[in-house]
């Protein structure tokens, strides 16, 4: 059942990843072109995909921000038909290890206070909740390697 690998993004895989993208949020066109960016974006790092049966099926990455020195703020999403499978936690795990392997060591995950999964993931991966740095109803939580 959880037959998904993790994979590197590379641009020429773009078009496939706007798919997913215009499946996973349909109705929000601003943020599938936002989240269709080329690896050479300012400030991007990493991106990662899970791919099952040939299908792109979930997407985490991580871009540098500066607040205190430099810190990577991890975004995830995965296709609605493939969520409760452990893909967005395998997939953020893979983005924090090709971040930690390139010599970053800290990581936020910025989330709705209501977003359920995400806290979840988050939890999972051993991320704590920063609680000098909250954000109207956001959570941020917290990761550091050391
Ligand atoms: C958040 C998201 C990426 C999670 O993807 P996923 O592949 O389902 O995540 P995982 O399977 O790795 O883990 C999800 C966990 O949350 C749990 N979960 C899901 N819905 C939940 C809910 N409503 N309440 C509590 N736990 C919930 C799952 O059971 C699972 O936990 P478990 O492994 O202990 O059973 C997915 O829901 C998504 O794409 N949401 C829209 C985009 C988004 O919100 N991204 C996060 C922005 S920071």
């Amino acid at each position: 059942m959880s037959s998904f690998e993790i994979i590197e993004m590379h641009n020429e895989m773009l078009p496939e990843v706007k798919a997913l993208f215009d499946l996973i949020y349909p109705n929000d066109p601003v943020t599938v072109k936002r989240l269709c960016y080329k690896t050479n974006t300012q400030n991007h790092l990493v991106t990662m995909l899970a791919k099952d049966s040939g299908e792109f099926i979930g997407q985490a990455n991580a871009f540098v921000k500066e607040i205190n020195g430099s810190i990577n703020n991890i975004g995830f999403h995965v296709h609605p038909l493939f969520r409760s499978r452990g893909v967005a936690t395998a997939l953020v795990e893979a983005v924090v290890k090709k971040a930690t392997d390139l010599g970053h060591t800290k990581f936020h995950i910025i989330t709705k206070a209501s977003n359920m999964a995400a806290i979840r993931v988050s939890r999972k991966l051993n991320f704590t909740v920063e609680t000098d740095f909250e954000i109207l109803q956001n959570i941020v939580f917290n990761k550091i390697i050391f």
